[in-house]
């Protein structure tokens, strides 16, 4: 789909990925792979097991049924090759370790997922890395002059976790291979149906599979898809590590990718009528969602993605703690619960004292929504309970 008609229906990705990653002929005629379980796999001879010259090895090296899926995520990222890890957050580390050595810098932006932040401040320190974090809005220049003879990695979100703030990708992987850096995006909220970023200058793009990919709340996987220069170290360090993942849960995240075109599309169309509806409320001083046309990343935004997920914020207009409390325990239908990308609604305040340099919003709580695939009329229903209550708080404060 065109990069410039956003609101397209997203067939060429889609077809593609309903046949990605598995050849029924060569399976029987079975059109989904079989679940291969194992930590042993026979040689026929001395002479072959010296050699190691077959195709499967050793159950952590490798199955049938992770390379179904391994293959399908490299059909959707335009990648050379994929490795699977057991969470979106062993996705963002095991990247992190391949590529950074003591003394190292690591640049990453300011609204990465806090646990990637954590990482960075913890892991990484110890082993003699360190890492500064750039305010998104700073741009492609403000990344430039940040830029070390030592900065080894350029780790980039977007939009940034919570509060969404976009980049013009294509320009900071520009100034980081400038510099020599090697650059690696997450980019789970936008999956690699509404952005490929490979094809904008990222040399590895990472995944919670977790969310939209697995997409029923009910298992755990990340992934990295490198481009060609970029693949052997990243998976000598998945071996050296010793870390793959279950062939069941593979399988249930490449069952879960058949049905994501759909199930996206409903989130994307949801989210946005909500978050349309919300803009017109007093009690909601800003929202904070890529595809608005009020909200400052819009037109990177559009210009660089083919769609919007169904995770957004809110920024409500006043009231503090106290008010997203009343908002939050008003909800009926809506969860409170962290990770999103699931069936059902989920809200949460977004804690964001942990930014060094990017703004958080100063109006009131900021508020993150999951919208899930909910009668988006009941979820409206329940989200203007949440708002009536937050209001009454929002009034006695003023
Ligand atoms: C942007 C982003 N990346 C990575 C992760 C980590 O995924 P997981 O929960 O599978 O570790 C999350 C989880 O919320 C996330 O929001």
């Amino acid at each position: 789909m065109s990069k410039s008609t956003p609101s397209a229906p997203i067939y060429d990705s889609s077809t593609r990925l309903l046949h990605a990653g598995h050849e029924p002929k060569e399976f029987h005629g079975f059109v989904n792979p079989a679940v291969f379980r194992g930590s042993t796999i026979l040689f026929p001879n001395a002479a072959a097991m010296r050699s190691r010259d077959q195709r499967y090895t050793y159950g952590l090296r490798g199955t049938p049924t992770l390379e179904s899926l391994e293959r399908a995520i490299d059909e959707m990222e335009g990648s050379a090759g994929t490795i699977l890890v057991p969470s979106g957050l062993a996705a963002v580390s095991v990247p992190l370790l391949a590529f950074l050595s003591s003394g190292d810098h690591c640049l990453a932006i300011d609204s990465v997922y806090g646990p990637t932040r954590v990482f960075c401040d913890t892991v990484l320190k110890r082993l003699g890395v360190e890492t500064e974090y750039l305010d998104p809005h700073l741009g492609a220049d403000g990344l430039r002059a940040r830029m070390r003879d030592n900065t080894r990695v350029v780790f980039l979100e977007a939009p940034g976790s919570n509060t969404f703030e976009m980049i013009d990708v294509a320009a900071f992987c520009s100034v980081a291979h400038e510099r020599g850096a090697v650059t690696m995006m997450d980019n789970t909220w936008a999956t690699p149906l509404f952005f490929r970023p490979l094809e904008h200058g990222v040399d590895l793009s990472i995944h919670a599979l977790t969310k939209y990919p697995g997409g029923h709340s009910d298992i755990l996987m990340g992934s990295v898809s490198a481009s060609a220069g970029f693949i052997k170290t990243l998976r000598d360090t998945q071996m050296a590590l010793g870390i793959n993942v279950s062939p069941d849960d593979a399988y249930l995240v490449y069952r879960g990718l058949k049905t994501m075109p759909v199930r996206l599309a409903a989130h994307q169309s949801a989210a946005l009528h909500l978050a349309q509806w919300l803009e017109s409320r007093s009690e909601v001083a800003r929202v904070l969602h890529p595809a608005l046309p009020s909200f400052e990343g819009f037109d990177l935004w559009k210009r660089q993605f083919s769609g919007a997920s169904g995770l957004f914020s809110i920024v409500l207009n006043g009231g503090g703690t106290p008010a997203a409390d009343a908002f939050l325990d008003a909800l009926r239908i809506f969860g409170l619960g962290y990770s999103w990308g699931g069936f059902e609604s989920l809200a949460l305040e977004s804690q964001l004292n942990d930014r060094r340099e990017a703004r958080a919003p100063a109006e009131g709580p900021v508020i993150r929504l999951q919208i899930g695939l909910e009668d988006p009329e009941d979820l409206m229903r329940d989200l203007e309970a949440g708002l009536e209550a937050a209001a009454s708080v929002q009034s006695a404060g003023r």
